[in-house]
């Protein structure tokens, strides 16, 4: 079988993203497999080149999600996670079987502390393993990337040794992780640097953990010395700290191709609606100061700033907001536009939105026109995002509520649900108008989970701004992430109370 040349002119660098993997590895971070299949096509149509999509052997949803998302993208490789284990790579291959552009990810831990405490291998076992599971991966799969899990605590000795058995049977990309986050830019630099003299040939990878703060600038230490994928995830969310976040990655290979002489195939207007979209599915916002994406990452506050921006953009800003797919237009529709002007803005956007959810989208617009003066890009952008691929399967519907407060501490709701197509009231005290709620529709549907956070954001400015909540509950030590957004805070709280509730039933059904 042919090795598959991952296509890699010397200046090319392929964004390997892994949002669905290490990112939904982030305690709470989880999706479902509509809110995933929806961030794949967003990937998908941003130009990513290939997407992990799960850890077949992990679970029958992870499996179920590979295969969705490869059914469901039209130019990306997809690619399922695989211990070195003949079990994993064969979940993997079932997984990928029908996917076109398939990739299996296999990884073995190559450092003494991993070898000794975790696994209980010698080094020449270790090589064993890597040779018999690569070429296992191959026989399903010419495209095999290998990964030497903590490979930045391994010296370079034995590194090169497992690189070399890997790449002997039959791996095209060779990823150096970064696992615990411990390496600082220099020192990665030198590292890639001796693997990709010693294997010219090779498409290296670059994994980083973000535990020092260090994960974007390790990788870019990566590509300068040669590696030529990067594997980040969207607001770099991931496992402890996170992984690398790609708007910062590709906007610093973008802004500074003058120092890396390095390009992407990332259309980097979409980061912005992508960003936005991955931060309230997962309910992992972003922070205001967050490189890129963050809301005053384009702000600019003091008199001198300004003074230098209203003379020359150039003085005080290096890259312009809409290369990230931020406009700056802020009021863009109101109740008097119709179907055609919201239709355009889809596809300026280049969301795509079947006609079905179109027109419940154009419905939700004009309910939002009716409590809402200035419909802004933001308010926009969520409810286009609210509509596309991710109408849950709905087994609880909440009407209304009210809400009476009896004295401090003190509360009483009734909350109007729909159970199954059946109207129901029920109601609940608590301590708190929200408590009072949330105890009522627990009531209700019969379950009683923990609530493990709650969020609730400003979408835009202004006092009728709409409230954005999230809400992740966990049960049995799963996690359901509910959001919803309203011009009535309690409402935006308790429907994505709801909108959780509806993903445990989901799971129990
Ligand atoms: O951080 C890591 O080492 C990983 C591997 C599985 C690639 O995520
Ligand atoms: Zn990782």
């Amino acid at each position: 079988m042919e090795t598959v040349n991952n296509g890699n002119p010397s200046n090319r660098v392929i964004i390997f993203d892994t949002t669905l993997r290490d990112g939904e590895q982030s305690p709470g971070a989880t999706m479902s497999l509509k809110e995933k299949i929806a961030v794949a096509s967003l990937l998908d149509s941003m130009g990513v080149d290939v997407i992990e999509a799960g850890f077949a052997a992990s679970s029958l949803g992870d499996a179920e999600c590979i295969a969705a998302v490869g059914k469901a993208v039209k130019r990306t490789r997809v690619c399922s996670l695989a211990r070195a284990i003949k079990a994993d790579i064969e979940a993997a291959a079932k997984a990928l079987e029908k996917v076109e552009r398939p990739r299996i990810h296999t990884f073995v831990s190559t450092s003494p502390i991993h070898l000794e405490h975790q696994m209980r291998k010698s080094e020449a076992q270790v090589l064993d393993i890597i040779d018999e599971t690569v070429r296992f991966a191959r026989s399903f799969c010419d495209d095999v990337e290998w990964s030497a899990m903590d490979a930045t605590r391994t010296g370079i000795a034995y590194l090169s040794k497992a690189v070399d058995a890997a790449v002997r049977a039959g791996a095209s990309t060779i990823n150096i992780p970064d696992t615990v986050g411990y390496a600082i830019p220099e020192e990665y630099q030198a590292l890639i640097a001796a693997l990709v003299a010693q294997f010219p040939s090779v498409c290296f990878s670059v994994h980083c953990h973000d535990d020092l703060g260090l994960a974007a600038a390790n990788s870019l230490a990566g590509v300068k010395a040669g590696a030529r994928q990067i594997e980040c995830t969207i607001n770099g969310i991931g496992e402890r700290a996170g992984n690398a976040p790609l708007e910062e990655v590709v906007m610093a290979l973008k802004t500074r191709a003058d120092f890396f002489g390095c390009e992407t195939g990332i259309d980097t207007r979409r980061i912005y609606p992508t960003s936005r979209f991955v931060a309230s599915t997962t309910g992992f916002f972003v922070q205001k100061n967050k490189a890129i994406v963050g809301a005053n990452a384009f702000a600019h506050e003091s008199g001198i700033h300004q003074d230098g921006m209203l003379k020359n953009r150039d003085t005080y800003e290096i890259m312009k907001p809409s290369a990230v797919g931020i406009t700056q237009s802020q009021i863009v529709m109101g109740k008097h536009s119709g179907r055609a002007a919201l239709k355009n803005k889809i596809a300026e956007w280049q969301i795509d939105l079947d006609e079905e959810s179109f027109l419940r989208c154009f419905e939700a617009f004009k309910a939002l026109c009716d409590r809402k003066k200035n419909v802004t890009e933001e308010d926009l952008l969520t409810l286009i995002h609210d509509h596309q691929h991710t109408a849950m399967q709905s087994f609880v519907r909440l009407i209304s509520y009210n809400t009476k407060q009896n004295g401090p501490g003190n509360h009483t709701a009734d909350v109007v649900l729909e159970i199954n197509g059946k109207e129901e009231i029920t109601a609940a005290f608590g301590d708190g108008t929200l408590d009072a709620i949330f105890q009522a529709v627990s009531k209700a549907t019969q379950c009683a989970p923990a609530l493990h956070s709650y969020e609730v954001h400003s979408v835009s400015q202004g006092t009728d701004a709409q409230a954005e909540a999230v809400i992740i509950l966990k049960e049995n030590d799963c996690f359901y992430t509910g959001h919803a957004r309203d011009t009535d805070t309690v409402m935006a709280s308790a429907r994505a109370y709801v909108g959780s509730i509806n993903k445990i039933i989901a799971r129990a059904v």
